[in-house]
C-alpha cells in the first residue's frame, strides 16, 4: 500500500505543479499595451475616449449589462453599487455570512449594519430563507448583498421577485462570478447591480480593479459621477455636480483587462468544462462532495472550486489534517475564509462600534451562531480556479491524490 506523502512517501500529485499555469498568466501582447499607456501620456481615464471606457463597453457587453463604470478594486465597486441605490448611514444591509469581509465592509463604510443571513451549506451561498427571515424580522433593510460563492450564481429565482415586491436592493458581489451564468445570462446585472473585482488572484485581473455593472440609467448615471468626485465622465475640469470620493481605474488596468479579455473568454469555457469534469472524479471518490449548483446554473465561473469534506468518510481524520496530507502529496489545497464573518474581530463590539457613527447599536454579532454557516465553514476545502486551467491528466492527479488519503486514513489516525 502507499505509503501518504506527509509521512514520507512519494507525492501523488508531485508534478501538479508543473501543470498549472503560473498565475496571473501574461504575453507579450499585455506588455505592448502597458508600454502603450506609459508612452501616450495618458494614464488616468479622465479624457474622452479612454481605455477605461472601452473596457466598461466591453465588460458590460459580455456580461449582458447595459452600464459598466470601472474602479479602482471590487471592495469600492460594492461601496459604489451600494450608495448609488441609494443605501445610507442607518440602512440595514443583509449579508451572507460566509464571504470576503469586503461584502459586509462595504455597508459598514456608508454608515449602514451589516445584517447577516445564513447560507446553504451545500451551496454555500446565501439562504433565501434566511433572508425572508430577516426581512420579516427587521425594520430598515434597504439592500441585500449577494455574493455567488466560489461563482456559484445565487437563486435569483427566489431572492429577486421577493426583494423587488419589497423595494430591497438586490447588490450582486460578483468578484468570484467572472462568465458565471443564470438561466442563459450572465451574472453581474440580473439585480439591481452587481460588483465585480479585479485583484490579483481573480480569473479576471490587472492586480488591482474592479467594476460595477447594471441595466438600470438612472443608476448608472449616479455611480459615475460618484466614482468620479462629483464630475462627469469624459469631461475633465471643475465642475462638480456631488460631493463624492475618487474610485477611478487606471488607464493601465484598464489596459491590462482590455488585452486580457479574450483570452479571459476562452478561460472561463475551459474552466467550467474542467470543473465538470473534477466534480465527477470527486463525487465516484464520496466524502468529498462538489460544491451544489441550482438547476438555473447554465455556466460556472470560478474563483474557487469549492468541496465538502466528510470527515466521518476519512476514518475521523479532521479536515485541517486532511489538508495538511493533501498538499503534503501535491494538491494546493485551502480552507477558504475559514470562519462566518460574525466570528471575526472586526465584528467585536469594541472594534465595530469604533468606525460606526454615533449612537449606532451593537447588533450582537460575538453571540451569533448561524448553523448553516457553521456547517458550510466546517467542511469546506477550496483550490483557486487556475487549477482548472490545466489539463485534464493534472484533474486526474488531484483524485488520485485524494483517493490515496482516503485508502490510507489509518496513517493519519494513528
Ligand atoms: C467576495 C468578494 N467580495 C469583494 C472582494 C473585494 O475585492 P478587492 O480585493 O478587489 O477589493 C473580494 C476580493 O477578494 C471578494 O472575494
Amino acid at each position: 500500500m502507499a505509503r501518504l506523502a506527509i509521512n514520507g512517501g512519494t507525492p501523488a500529485a508531485r508534478d501538479l505543479f508543473k501543470l498549472i499555469p503560473a498565475w496571473p498568466t501574461y504575453s507579450e501582447k499585455e506588455k505592448k499595451a502597458l508600454i502603450e499607456v506609459l508612452e501616450s501620456r495618458k494614464w488616468c481615464r479622465i479624457y474622452p475616449g479612454s481605455r477605461a471606457e472601452l473596457f466598461e463597453t466591453a465588460f458590460a457587453e459580455y456580461h449582458h449589462a447595459k452600464h459598466g463604470i470601472a474602479v479602482a478594486n471590487g471592495t469600492v465597486a460594492l461601496e459604489l453599487a451600494l450608495k448609488a441605490v441609494g443605501v445610507k448611514q442607518g440602512d440595514k444591509v443583509i449579508v451572507p455570512a460566509v464571504t470576503f469581509i469586503a461584502s459586509a465592509s462595504a455597508a459598514t463604510e456608508l454608515g449602514a449594519i451589516p445584517i447577516f443571513a445564513d447560507v446553504d451549506p451545500e451551496t454555500g451561498n446565501i439562504s433565501p430563507a434566511s433572508v425572508r427571515e430577516i426581512v420579516e424580522r427587521e425594520d430598515g433593510v434597504k439592500a441585500v448583498v449577494a455574493v455567488h460563492y466560489g461563482g456559484n450564481p445565487v437563486n435569483f429565482d427566489e431572492l429577486k421577485p421577493f426583494l423587488s415586491r419589497r423595494g430591497i436592493k438586490l447588490i450582486e458581489d460578483c468578484a468570484h462570478a467572472h462568465g458565471s451564468e443564470w438561466r442563459g445570462r450572465r451574472v453581474g446585472a440580473i439585480g439591481d447591480m452587481g460588483g465585480f473585482s479585479f485583484q490579483e488572484s481573480k480569473s479576471l485581473t490587472a492586480g488591482e480593479g474592479g467594476i460595477v455593472l447594471t441595466d438600470n440609467d438612472e443608476y448608472a448615471n449616479k455611480a459615475r459621477l460618484i466614482h468620479n468626485i462629483g464630475r462627469v465622465v469624459g469631461r475633465p475640469g471643475y465642475e462638480h455636480y456631488i460631493l463624492s470620493s475618487n474610485y477611478r481605474m487606471t488607464e493601465f488596468q484598464a489596459a491590462l483587462l482590455l488585452s486580457k479579455l479574450d483570452e479571459f473568454k476562452e478561460q472561463v469555457e475551459k474552466k467550467h468544462r474542467n470543473g465538470e469534469y473534477l466534480a465527477g472524479l470527486l463525487r465516484k471518490i464520496g466524502g468529498v462532495e462538489p460544491q451544489k449548483m441550482e438547476e438555473g446554473v447554465t455556466k460556472r465561473g470560478y474563483y474557487y472550486f469549492v468541496f465538502r469534506y466528510d470527515e466521518e468518510e476519512f476514518g475521523g481524520v479532521p479536515k485541517e489534517r486532511f489538508i495538511e496530507a493533501l498538499r503534503a502529496e501535491g494538491v494546493p489545497a485551502d480552507v477558504g475564509y475559514g470562519m462566518p464573518l460574525y466570528k471575526q474581530k472586526a465584528f467585536s463590539r469594541e472594534a465595530f462600534l469604533e468606525v460606526m457613527p454615533p449612537g449606532t447599536e451593537y447588533p450582537g454579532y460575538d453571540q451569533m451562531y448561524l448553523p448553516g454557516a457553521e456547517e458550510f465553514t466546517r467542511r469546506e476545502v477550496t483550490m483557486l480556479h487556475y487549477i482548472l486551467l490545466a489539463e485534464r491528466e493534472a484533474l486526474d492527479l488531484v483524485a488520485a491524490a485524494i483517493e490515496k488519503i482516503k485508502e490510507n486514513a489509518h496513517e493519519l489516525a494513528r
